[in-house]
């Protein structure tokens, strides 16, 4: 293998109040983590990514921050961070921290001083504090969205507003701000120390808004550019958090929480920036494979301008399960598509069960999408529900017998369980530990360049240099003779009978 460790890591997303409540109060906690490291390592995964658990009114399920240095009651405490680390690591694993830079609680310290302190104060500099049009004052200073829905400017009640890209308890912040640069720093500095192997840097675009904040065009819509989003001087910050990384030994990551596409994305694996930033498109592509093609083609050349590999993100806390997305069958080819092509690859805790996205009554759901849009959004709970380990009785092995999840799971969910699908070969659990444990062979460390094989059109059939494996994902509604590309299957999404490869589908050959 050459380059840094996380050139072509895989890393699986522990969204830590749905992993493992190690002490009964129903939430996924930092012990839970520390007596199931079996599972990741057992997956054959690199890193393992920690959602925040940071002290926190959980406005938005821990991304409204308290305190950047210091963990949660509930989620355990800064031994059990230290600890982690360290059982992590001699299993092979390095863990990757969230830091939620763009905005704070609106608890924290600075807002509560930013509010009390009143209209021009000093104490309000930190965040993104404007007058509010209309001769009192009272509409909105821009006609900016939240991402979850509604207005992104919310009153002070004296003629100012603040401006909170997400839920109204989580203002922004300015970086601009030397107190709010030198925090950040801090916060970096502080995860770093401890030896954690990386950091994701959450809503990564939103750190810097244009000047004068203008409005945005008639007809904007959702995905567009717009004047929060990935503007040039974001870059300046995570050069300087770049070098900071870079003081460290041992490659630390940097990973941004990108949303853009390819050329979006782009900048930020600048050399003297980060290591890697999401691709979220692909999240959202059907699986016909002129789209994949395509995409992959743009995502590729993009990075690879500034020697860098894309970074497939497969599912996240943030939108439907991959098992309902793609459907049971697309995902585990989707899983072994990204699994062969070159980069990185986040796979997200429960996913590796093709666990199905759950509907949810409205009683139970506490993501502020829900009740900011109306409830037409029902949010992203139905991809949190707590990870079933055990068949047996709810909760399925994630809490002590008798003890409530923070989200209700279904009934069925015994059926996705970890000690079921251990002993079940033709599992997505076995799946995908024997497609990574083939990945680290066959894949990983082979070129970056794409070498298309000729086929129908609803055929993706690629190798990576001249040689080597093939990958064949049948995308089309016809089964696909696979021997046209290879003489023995090292792996498949499904079980082959014969020697076609059917619908929605994806196998390794040689
Ligand atoms: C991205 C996180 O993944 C998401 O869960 C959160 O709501 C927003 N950033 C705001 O921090």
């Amino acid at each position: 293998m050459t380059g840094p460790w996380w050139r072509e890591a895989v890393t699986y997303e522990i969204y830590l109040r749905s992993y493992v409540d190690g002490t009964g109060d129903g939430l996924g906690d930092l012990p839970g983590v520390r007596s199931r490291l079996d599972h990741p390592r057992g997956l054959g995964v690199d890193a393992v990514w920690l959602t925040p658990f940071y002290p926190s009114p959980d406005h938005d399920c821990g991304y409204d921050v308290l305190d950047h240095r210091a963990v949660d009651a509930r989620f355990g405490t800064l031994v059990d961070v230290d600890g982690l680390i360290v059982e992590a690591h001699a299993v092979g694993l390095r863990v990757v921290v969230d830091l939620v830079l763009n905005h704070v609680s609106a608890g924290h310290p600075w807002f509560r001083a930013a509010r009390a302190a009143g209209p021009g104060s000093a104490e309000r500099l930190r965040f993104h504090v404007r007058s509010g049009r209309g001769p009192a004052g009272e509409r909105p200073p821009t006609n900016w969205p939240s991402i979850f829905g509604g207005p992104a400017w919310s009153p002070f009640g004296d003629g100012e507003w603040y401006l909170h890209l997400f839920d109204a308890q989580q203002p922004d912040l300015r970086h601009d701000h030397p107190e709010v640069a030198a925090d950040a720093e801090a916060t970096l500095r502080f995860w770093l120390d401890r030896g954690v192997g990386g950091v994701r840097f959450d809503a990564a675009g939103s750190l810097v808004k244009e000047d004068g904040y203008p409005d945005l065009p008639d007809g904007w819509r959702p995905g567009e550019a717009a004047p929060y989003s990935d503007r040039d001087g974001v870059h300046a910050i995570y050069r300087r958090w770049a070098r900071v990384l870079a003081e460290y030994p041992g490659d630390r990551l940097g990973v941004a929480e990108t949303w853009g596409g390819p050329e979006v994305i782009a900048p930020y694996l600048r050399p003297d920036e980060l290591g890697q930033a999401f691709a979220m498109d692909p999240l959202f592509w059907p699986l016909e494979a002129a789209t994949w093609r395509a995409g992959v083609d743009a995502l590729l050349a993009a990075t690879l301008r500034h020697g860098r590999l894309p970074t497939w993100v497969h599912g996240s806390h943030d939108v439907r399960r991959a098992a309902t997305r793609w459907g049971a069958d697309g995902s585990r080819a989707v899983l072994l598509l990204m699994l062969a092509l070159p980069g990185s690859v986040y796979l997200y805790a429960g996913d590796e069960l093709g666990l199905p996205e759950v509907d949810l009554p409205d009683d139970a759901i506490r993501d502020p999408v829900f009740r900011r849009s109306g409830g037409v959004d029902r949010g992203r709970d139905g991809a949190r529900v707590p990870v079933p380990w055990t068949d047996g009785s709810p909760p399925h092995g994630f809490a002590a017998p008798g003890v409530a999840p923070w989200l209700p799971q279904p009934t069925g969910w015994g059926g996705y369980a970890v000690d079921r699908q251990a002993v079940d070969p033709t599992s997505t659990l076995a799946l995908t530990r024997a497609a990574l444990r083939l990945r680290t062979g066959r894949w990983r460390g082979r070129p970056a360049q794409l070498c298309w094989l000729d086929g129908p059109d609803e055929v993706l059939a690629f190798q990576r240099g001249s040689d080597g494996p093939v990958c064949l994902a049948n995308l089309g509604d016809a089964p696909v003779d696979w021997r046209r590309y290879g003489e023995r299957v090292l792996l498949a999404s499904v079980s082959l009978a014969d020697g076609w490869l059917p619908p929605c589908a994806t196998a390794w050959l040689c």
